[in-house]
């Protein structure tokens, strides 16, 4: 239990914005030493991915996947590093794609994943040619490289995600050069079934970007967390609206309709909205906490933060909503999209095998019906109704939480978010409202840090997180 929550624990107050924090740490400061790693050489790190024991961090970077000593609580140590980049040729034919050589063609690892007990699997934009490379854990080398396309971006400036559930891999990413192509599919598919992905004839995703996923191992979903411009309100062109989709693990395609394709493909909106304000409609980050050993799984929680298409100034809001939630809107009624009119309607009748799993079966007629049925007429609303804090002044870009023990025998819910002027603001969750309780800079130039892990095994330690380097805003989405 770290001292700084007990501190808090006497001041509670009704407000739902965001006081200022309790304290402030300022770079380098010794009162609140903070464990950072960097290397000369090493640049653009974009995906973390800490091992099932917590003593390693493994690293994307540009060019490179790095592994780290994790285990001491005051140092971070480089244990191997791969090298991984596009060749001078690969380069060259990169920039006659009107790339630029330094900023485009390098290789950005973007999913980096365990996908067997001796293996990692990593997918980098390798000079505007997606590949992917599988590395051997234990000696850290690479045992093989291709190309691999429709598993991470081509652009290293576009936002991907992805999953690996028993050795398959689920990813949801852009699949083409202009990146204009979104697919959220299943590869490395197990025991002769067949990969995967979206259905082509309709557009299922609209500018979609992604940023978190979360499988659903109790009923065997796996959800992809996004915003897209929200076609269902035909009066505003470029309206934007945070979703969750959904597709089905062991989906595997319609027999005559829908082959290979998921059959159990929905989205639902996601709402953060304060009473009578303009919702928080761009979605930044989700992270997933596990409900408390012993609790329905249904008790899983996606905190998320938002920005708001319409600030004009920074402003953000954290929205949590419930697994329990999450599964009713894609078990309740859907709309039907008319392909004449382009229009959203309430789907009329009752079909009651919307947004099931185990369609593999069902009729051409059914899965017609699958094909155009596939968003909720439901809003994913979150707990509280509302956000549990908004924040006027910051751009909160990335949220990690943890369920941690005071003193006095409590739990609490701790919330690290990540500030677009490079500060980590760790907030407790009162049942009164969300506190700062400590803001701790991390990065002296204003900057997107771009991922966050926390290592629950350090004990006192809760903030010990790693962070991701820098991006500027604009060019990120
Ligand atoms: C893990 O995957 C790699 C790459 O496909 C393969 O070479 C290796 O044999 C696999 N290991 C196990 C234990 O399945
Ligand atoms: C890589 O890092 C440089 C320097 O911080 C930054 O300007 C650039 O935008 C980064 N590129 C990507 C793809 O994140
Ligand atoms: C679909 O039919 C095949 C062959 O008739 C059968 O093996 C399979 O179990 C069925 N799938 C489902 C989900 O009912």
């Amino acid at each position: 239990m770290a001292p700084s929550v007990l501190l808090l624990l006497g001041l509670l107050s009704s407000t739902g914005s965001l006081p200022p924090p309790r304290t402030s740490f300022l770079l380098n400061s010794a009162d609140r030493p903070l464990v950072l790693f960097s290397l000369p050489d090493v640049h653009n790190t974009t995906t973390l991915l800490l091992s099932d024991d917590g003593s390693t961090l493994y690293v994307g970077a540009r060019d490179a996947i790095l592994s780290l000593d994790v285990s001491q609580s005051d140092i971070i140590h480089l244990k191997k590093k791969v090298e991984w980049s596009p060749s001078e040729s690969e380069i060259n034919e990169c920039q006659l794609k009107g790339k630029n050589a330094e900023v485009d063609c390098p290789n950005f690892v973007r999913v980096l994943q365990p996908i067997n007990s001796t293996h990692l699997y990593a997918c980098g934009s390798y000079a505007y040619t997606p590949h992917d490379a599988y590395i051997d854990a234990e000696s850290f080398s690479m045992v093989q490289q291709d190309e691999a396309k429709g598993r991470c971006p081509f652009s290293p400036f576009q936002r991907n995600t992805a999953i690996t559930v028993d050795g398959e891999l689920f990813t949801a990413t852009t699949t083409d050069l202009r990146g204009t192509k979104p697919q959220i599919s299943r590869h490395f598919s197990k025991d002769g079934r067949p990969d995967v992905s979206q259905d082509s004839s309709l557009s299922l995703l609209h500018e979609p970007v992604f940023v978190s996923s979360s499988l659903d191992s109790s009923d065997r979903k796996l959800y992809f967390f996004f915003s897209e411009v929200g076609k269902e309100f035909s009066f505003v062109d470029e309206l934007r609206i945070a979703r969750v989709a959904q597709v089905c693990k062991d989906d595997v395609g319609g027999r005559s309709t829908l082959q290979k394709k998921w059959t159990s493909f929905a989205k639902a909106p996601l709402l953060c909205q304060s009473h009578r304000q303009l919702p928080f409609n761009v979605l930044q980050d989700v992270f997933t906490l596990q409900p408390p050993e012993g609790t329905d799984a249904s008790e899983t929680l996606f905190y998320a933060a938002f920005t708001s298409q319409w600030s004009s100034g920074p402003e953000s809001a954290v929205c949590v909503f419930k697994l329990q939630d999450v599964r009713a809107a894609f078990t309740e009624s859907y709309r039907t999209f008319n392909l004449l009119t382009h229009q959203w309607s309430p789907q009329l009748g009752k079909h009651s095998y919307l947004g099931k799993c185990g369609l593999d079966n069902a009729s051409d007629s059914e899965l017609a019906e699958v094909k155009r049925s596939f968003l909720t007429s439901n809003s994913v609303k979150p707990v509280g109704v509302g956000p549990l804090a908004v924040s006027s002044g910051q751009q909160y870009s990335r949220v990690a939480a943890m369920r941690t023990q005071a003193a006095d025998g409590k739990q609490y819910t701790v919330l690290f978010l990540l500030t677009e002027s490079g500060f980590l603001h760790k907030v407790v969750l009162l049942n009164r409202g969300a506190h700062i309780i400590e803001e701790i800079q991390v990065f002296t130039q204003p900057q997107l840090v771009k991922n966050i892990i926390l290592s629950p095994s350090k004990g006192p330690h809760p903030s010990k997180a790693a962070f991701e380097d820098r991006i500027r805003h604009s060019r990120c989405d």
